[in-house]
């Protein structure tokens, strides 16, 4: 058979191809190995999975195909990154800052500032500015190794800048070297104009702006976050029955700085994921164990915002939750692009094995975020989108931290970093 990609001289391939999707309890750790493995696609699918060897008495690539060496290193499906805000205006290095002088996040946004600060500025930003922008995040992530993310709305908080957001993230999904899962995130936050009169505002993301999103299909899922102070339990459940009629799925921003019930909502109406999870009861880990729910980890949000307690990521996997690690990329409490660095907050901070961040990074991400089947293991027919390493051992993806360990970066069977150079050659 004729192929337009091929990856060789792999060292240690893991597929994650073994096992139930998603990957829960002592799954979390069945990665398919292939020692010498070899990866060939055709029109950017896998068709060919498996010892070198094998594959190349199947395949031949035709003139011109893209043929990546795998360094005898470590290869691993693309990363996938379930949670991000990665459109937005501005960046928050000053609250930054006053949180590190000892302010709190909250305090910070009870006083005008946080998310509340990111719409002013958002709303007053136009869609090529912002798109500019997310796209510089977008390849970063890409050169970290994120082949696949998810990204929100909710810096718009009112009809237009809600919709603006949503199509500059449909424009991203067209034109970037990582693919793009819409949310849309109305309750992200009680905007100014609406702060004397939230339920109110409820409704008009209730019987406004979900009937206007799911029209113009900008969105694949619809979020709340769902805390103390922002969207009560009651609210978020309005939300996300009226986001379901409409053909939204529910996922939620759950229990992250207060146990606020979140987690036990998400179980209740099925939602995709619950996601920060820092303050889930052990009532709730038991509800998420039997049911669909992906719970998505976020230790680079906790890092930042200067906290101690993590969620619980050990409970959560023993119990038989799917757990999967995200960046939640956002100028206000998280602002990294890069899944290597959430590996290793995985490993140091939640006590997760390399084998388990690496599951929460691609077949469970995938799994919360619905793109399970295209994306997040390599296997026949899924996309080819890989990471060729600079370490040949998995357990020094999350050992070796804050540096970028990502040699070659595949989407689609397309190189996209490193970047071509002004010839169009690859020094990869
Ligand atoms: O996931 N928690 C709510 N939303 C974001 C923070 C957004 C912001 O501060 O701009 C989060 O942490
Ligand atoms: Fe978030």
């Amino acid at each position: 058979m004729r192929v337009d990609f091929l990856l060789r001289n792999a060292g240690a391939l893991l597929t994650l191809a073994e096992g139930p999707i998603p990957r829960r309890g002592p799954w979390a750790s069945g990665l398919g190995p292939i020692e010498g493995g070899a990866v060939a696609a055709v029109g950017g699918r896998i068709v060919a999975v498996g010892p070198e060897r094998e594959i190349l008495a199947a395949v031949e690539p035709a003139p011109g195909a893209v043929v990546v060496d795998g360094h005898g290193s470590l290869v691993t499906p693309g990363l996938v990154d379930a949670h991000t805000h990665a459109v937005f205006a501005g960046t928050r290095e000053a609250e930054f800052a006053m949180r590190v002088a000892g302010r709190s996040y909250e305090e910070i946004a009870a006083a005008g500032g946080g998310i509340r600060a990111s719409v002013r500025s958002l709303r007053g930003t136009s869609e090529d500015e912002l798109r500019v922008a997310a796209a510089s995040r977008l390849r970063r992530a890409a050169a970290h190794g994120t082949t696949t993310c998810e990204i929100k709305s909710g810096y718009g908080l009112d009809l237009e800048a809600e919709l603006k957001m949503l199509r500059v993230i449909r424009r991203l999904a067209e034109s970037q070297p990582v693919g793009v899962v819409p949310t849309f995130l109305g309750a992200h936050e009680f905007p100014d104009e609406w702060r004397n009169d939230r339920d109110g505002y409820v409704g008009h993301v209730i019987y406004d702006m979900i009937p206007a999103v799911a029209e113009e299909h900008l969105a694949r899922f619809c979020d709340v976050f769902c805390e103390e102070g922002v969207f009560s339990v009651e609210q978020s459940r309005a939300i996300l029955d009226a986001g379901r009629s409409h053909g939204l799925i529910p996922k939620l921003h759950a229990d992250e700085l207060h146990a606020s019930g979140g987690a036990r909502l998400a179980a209740e109406v099925g939602a995709r994921s619950a996601d920060h999870l820092v303050c889930v009861s052990e009532d709730e880990v038991d509800a998420l164990a039997r049911s669909e729910v992906a719970a998505v980890l976020l230790p680079g949000t906790t890092l930042s915002l200067g906290g101690t307690r993590f969620a619980p990521a050990r409970t959560l996997i023993d119990a038989g939750v799917p757990v999967a690690l995200a960046t939640d990329l956002n100028p206000g409490s998280s602002m990294t692009e890069s899944m290597q660095i959430i590996m290793s907050l995985g490993s140091m901070m939640l006590r997760m094995s390399p084998e388990e961040v690496l599951t929460a990074a691609t077949v469970n991400a995938a799994y919360a975020i619905g793109e399970e089947g295209s994306v997040g293991a390599l296997t026949p027919g899924r996309l080819c989108d890989l990471v060729v390493w600079e370490v040949d051992d998995l357990r020094a993806i999350p050992y070796h931290y804050g540096v970028n360990l990502a040699r070659t970066v595949v989407r689609r069977g397309a190189v996209v970093w490193p970047p071509a150079d002004g010839a169009g050659r690859r020094v990869a």
